[in-house]
């Protein structure tokens, strides 16, 4: 009882002590009455004239936690005078809204106010800011002081380091108040900033990378007048890799360089401003594939073409652009040429006058064209050029002088210069170049003095020795092997073997009849292209693309006097036949399309080592999906759709995710985004047959065994008898070869690129088809006429065999003159016992029972490479031939091989095990084939738990 009583005379007296207490903290008064007492119209605020502004009630403008201060709110009241400069001991203060007025003077510190969380003080008239104002702010999580003339002795002030410790800070907004410097790293690393806005500063220097990866959303750097150069400076390549960006502002600024590839990353970017600096370069096409509510480009050096732009506001005046419209595309020639300025880096005085879509037309220094308006010289000497030599000038034809001596110039001279015919002079003495140099006809006059790395022994006019394959080695879809990427235009090394010397060369029609096959390397003569050859009325210019290109792709151009014979060959294209009919496939493949943003998160980004290889359509690349399932994906090259239509590619596309077969590597989805054309394959691990062929040595593989190469020659076989026969549309590979021909896990083989040559585009001219295939595989009438059928295929297949049969690559200059091209040698060694058996590959277990075999597989590989197409088999003989051979073969219902199991309403990695489910378990496919006729795509949790257990 009694102790109850105290108990509430205490309650009460605490009650009492509380009420006392809790009128407003003396100090937090003061500063608040010196407060109003600087100003001079301080009647604004209406204060009362009591000591409480806590209250209740609280002051107006004022607002309390417990006794003291938390909150001031004043703003757009048109205050005039100083703050009390000993403001920060408000320590309660939580919301600062002092914005808008005319608050003058020194800006008191802010140090210790350790719970403020928002500041406002923009626009007001603040002179100084203390060099302690962002000292112990731990809980600031938005700052404006915008429009504050903020000097430090006239020079500006510094952003400090301090802020970096109010790690919620969220918005900073620094405009037009007179910040200095460069902008500091650790912004770029405060994990909770999102907006950024600096613009209208003297900042000077570039973005930190520090940025890298940052989560800014707005991101404003305008017009800084700063630095010695009047604003920020260097390159944007770090701003791609800030993915949460929505609105990038870098007008007004000197930043240089080129747009990134990768900023079409940004998938949430609505507005880039990049008016008024100095960029350079083409507009990747990556750009055009984000929808900007506002994309600003005006006032720069971009060159080249002008993208269609997806967003409606874009503007891009006062630019170098080849064309005044989106869309156009530049002549070759100028395409060219910018790749060739892209090498040396874009120079300003190169920049500054190769405009336009003609260099013939307009000043184009450095440049001297003909009669023709063709360019014949480029003269760049002494002219400070540095970086590297592009390939793309052997694209211009009429080039006869090239010089570039006293620059600064690294890295090879391109192979694929050696292609200009009508080069008389090449002069790049007193560069910094590096061997290979490439083999020039000896009517080039070369001067390479003063290139210390360049090997002064001039008769080393050849390319050095190479590791490497040889080119049409080197090109696979699923290779990443160091010998088979040092065919590559990036390789470092020196290579060992000899680049091929098919270089540019011209077989008349009327040699034809003797061009058979022991002919064959003879009758391919370096010469010149004869225009007006009265007994060649067609002539063949044949060269490859870019003998620097792993892949070796050849261009036929047909030279014509009259008009018939030229058109021959592109009529004979497939396009035309099935063209009618293609818009049913176009709305079959709508669930095949990929986003490329999925495709460059499993690629990451299409990182360099994921590079699987690369080839004449683009580079493939490795993509791995979070829980483990792998793609091909196979990035076209920019440019080689770009000719094609659309609609023409979708069709083309919808018919070769089509074509499903056990042997063929299977089209599974495509992107189609701006300029962006990418497909995506099923995933071989093995890569490709040339890789366990020629390299396994290097490779630390198992050879291959008789019977493994027995089976991957009949897997073959019926992949080419469906591509040929049973496909619901007849398909010729045109590019059949031993590294398109990629291996699974078990070393079941699959030919892969099929159809892609029907995607590459025409040519600029209709007299100009592309002529794929490899040299070595090449059918020798196709080579010559252009015309293909089935048994241009049934030619390479039959060299593959031969490859099978000896280990030896169907082209290797680096062997003795006779036996260079496979197919020639091989024809003459393979009716003798012991020249056969001295050619079977070393690496082969030799046994007299496997003997037997191995003369059946050589006597096919001679039927199928007979010079006279109508001597080759159909692949079906090749099957029959084979089928008996391969051991414990269990036949197949050739009828029922075309299956659909994939299910492509699944998102694409579900749809890739679905599919690797339906392909992995062999025989049981075999018995559902059988019963079924087709596979049922599975679910989702059953293709799971098979590919856990398998493993890929
Ligand atoms: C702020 O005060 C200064 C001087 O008292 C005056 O010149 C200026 O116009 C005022 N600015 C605004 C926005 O009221
Ligand atoms: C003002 O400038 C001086 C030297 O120029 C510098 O040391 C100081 O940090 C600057 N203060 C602020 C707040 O930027
Ligand atoms: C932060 O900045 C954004 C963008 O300017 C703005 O929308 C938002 O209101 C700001 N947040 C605060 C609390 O001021
Ligand atoms: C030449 O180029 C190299 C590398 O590209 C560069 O480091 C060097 O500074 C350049 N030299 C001159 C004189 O421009
Ligand atoms: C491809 O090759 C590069 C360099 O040779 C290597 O770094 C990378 O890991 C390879 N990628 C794959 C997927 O094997």
């Amino acid at each position: 009882m009694e102790a109850d009583q105290i108990k509430l005379t205490v309650a009460l007296c605490m009650c009492l002590v509380s009420l006392v207490i809790s009128t407003t903290d003396p100090n937090d008064l003061a500063i608040l009455k010196q407060f109003s007492k600087g100003l001079s119209n301080a009647e604004v605020l209406k204060w009362p004239n009591n000591d409480d502004p806590c209250g209740p009630p609280s002051w107006p403008h004022i607002f309390c936690t417990g006794n003291r201060v938390s909150q001031i709110q004043v703003q757009g009241l048109n205050l005039k005078g100083p703050l009390p400069q000993n403001f920060n001991q408000l320590s309660m203060l939580t919301n600062v809204g002092l914005q808008k007025n005319n608050f003058t003077g020194n800006l008191p510190s802010f140090s210790g106010l350790s719970r403020l969380r928002y500041a406002y003080l923009d626009f007001n008239n603040f002179d100084t800011i203390p060099s302690d104002f962002f000292r112990g702010l731990d809980g600031l999580e938005v700052l404006a002081l915008d429009n504050n003339p903020l000097l430090n002795k006239t020079a500006g002030w510094l952003l400090p380091v301090d802020l970096q410790n109010s790690a919620q800070l969220a918005n900073l907004s620094l405009m037009d108040c007179n910040l200095a410097g460069v902008l500091p790293d650790f912004l770029g690393q405060m994990s909770s900033l999102e907006v950024l806005k600096l613009s209208f500063n003297r900042l000077s220097g570039g973005i930190p990378v520090t940025f890298q990866g940052s989560v800014v959303r707005i991101l404003w750097l305008n017009e800084q007048s700063g630095g010695a150069s009047h604003g920020m400076s260097g390159t944007i390549d770090v701003v791609a890799s800030m993915s949460s960006l929505t609105s990038l502002w870098l007008h007004g600024n000197h930043f240089s360089g080129k747009i990134p590839k990768n900023i079409g990353d940004l998938a949430s970017l609505q507005e880039l401003n990049l008016n008024s600096n100095d960029f350079v370069g083409l507009i990747p096409d990556t750009l055009a594939t984000i929808h900007f509510k506002s994309l600003d480009l005006n006032n720069n050096h971009f060159m080249g073409p002008i993208p269609r732009f997806k967003g409606v506001n874009a503007s891009y005046r006062t630019n170098s652009f080849c064309q005044n419209d989106p869309g156009l595309p530049c002549a070759p020639e100028v395409m060219a040429l910018l790749e060739f300025l892209d090498g040396v880096n874009y120079p300003p005085r190169l920049v500054s006058s190769w405009s336009g879509n003609n260099p013939c037309d307009g000043p184009w220094l450095g440049l001297i064209c003909n009669a023709n308006r063709e360019v014949t010289m480029i003269n760049l000497p002494k002219f400070n050029l540095s970086g590297n030599l592009s390939p793309s000038i052997a694209n211009l034809h009429s080039v006869s002088e090239i010089l570039l001596s006293s620059n600064n110039l690294t890295g090879r001279i391109p192979a694929s210069w050696v292609n200009l015919k009508s080069l008389k002079l090449l002069d790049v003495s007193g560069n910094n170049l590096s061997p290979p140099i490439p083999r020039f006809d000896s009517s080039v006059k070369l001067n390479l003095n003063g290139n210390p790395l360049l090997n002064s022994n001039k008769s080393s006019a050849t390319a050095p020795p190479d590791n490497g394959p040889s080119p049409e080695e080197s090109m696979s879809l699923h290779n990443n092997s160091t010998s088979e990427s040092a065919g590559l235009k990036t390789h470092t090394k020196p290579s060992k073997k000899k680049r091929p010397k098919l270089v540019m060369f011209v077989v008349p029609v009327a040699t034809f009849g003797i061009l058979i096959f022991m002919a064959f390397p003879l009758s391919i003569y370096l010469c010149k292209k004869r225009r007006n050859s009265i007994e060649n009325p067609t002539s063949l210019l044949v060269h490859p693309k870019d003998l620097s290109d792993s892949d070796n792709l050849v261009k036929v151009v047909v030279e014509s006097n009259n008009q018939g014979s030229a058109s021959t060959l592109t009529g004979s294209s497939l396009g035309s036949r099935y063209s009618s009919g293609m818009n049913s496939h176009i709305t079959d493949t709508g669930n095949m399309i990929v986003s490329v943003q999925v495709l460059r998160k499993v690629t990451n980004n299409f990182a360099p080592e994921n590079e699987l290889g690369r080839g004449g359509f683009g580079v493939v690349y490795k993509g791995e999906f979070d829980d483990g399932t792998k793609i091909a994906v196979k990035r076209m090259e920019a440019g080689v759709t770009s000719g094609k239509a659309l609609d023409e590619f979708e069709a083309e596309i919808a018919v070769l995710s089509k074509v499903r077969h056990r042997h063929l590597v299977s089209l599974l989805g495509y992107s189609i985004e701006g300029f962006e054309r990418i497909l995506v394959y099923e995933y071989m691990p093995q890569g490709a047959l040339s890789r366990h062929l020629f390299h396994w040595k290097n490779l630390g593989l198992e050879p291959l065994s008789w019977k493994k190469r027995l089976n991957i020659a009949l897997d073959v076989a019926r992949g080419l008898e469906y591509l040929h026969t049973l496909a619901h549309r007849s398909f010729i590979h045109r590019d059949l070869k031993s590294s398109n021909i990629l291996l699974g896990d078990d070393f079941k083989a699959k030919i892969s690129d099929f159809g892609l040559v029907k995607l590459a585009p025409d040519g600029e001219k209709s007299v100009v088809t592309r002529l794929a295939g490899t040299f070595g595989y090449l059918a020798p009438e196709y080579a010559v006429t252009g015309k293909v059928t089935t048994k241009a295929d049934v030619f390479s297949f039959g060299v593959v065999l031969m490859e099978l049969l000896t280990g030896l690559m169907a082209l290797d200059e680096e062997r003795p003159e006779e036996s260079q091209y496979l197919a020639a040698w091989f024809w003459n060694i393979k009716s003798s016992t012991e020249k056969l058996k001295a050619a079977i590959d070393p690496a082969l277990d030799m046994k007299e029972e496997i003997f037997e075999s191995i003369c059946t597989i050589a006597e096919l590989a001679g039927h199928c490479t007979a010079r006279e197409p109508n001597q080759r088999p159909e692949m079906g003989h090749a099957v029959n031939v084979l089928s008996p051979l391969v051991e414990k073969w269990k036949p197949l219902k050739d009828e029922i091989e075309e299956y659909c199991g994939i299910d492509y309403s699944l998102p694409l990695n579900q749809m890739v095990k679905g599919w690797q489910e339906a392909e992995g378990n062999d025989l049981s496919f075999v018995d559902l084939e059988d019963s079924r006729g087709s596979i049922p795509s599975r679910p989702a949790g059953f293709a799971d738990s098979f590919t856990s257990t398998d493993g890929r």
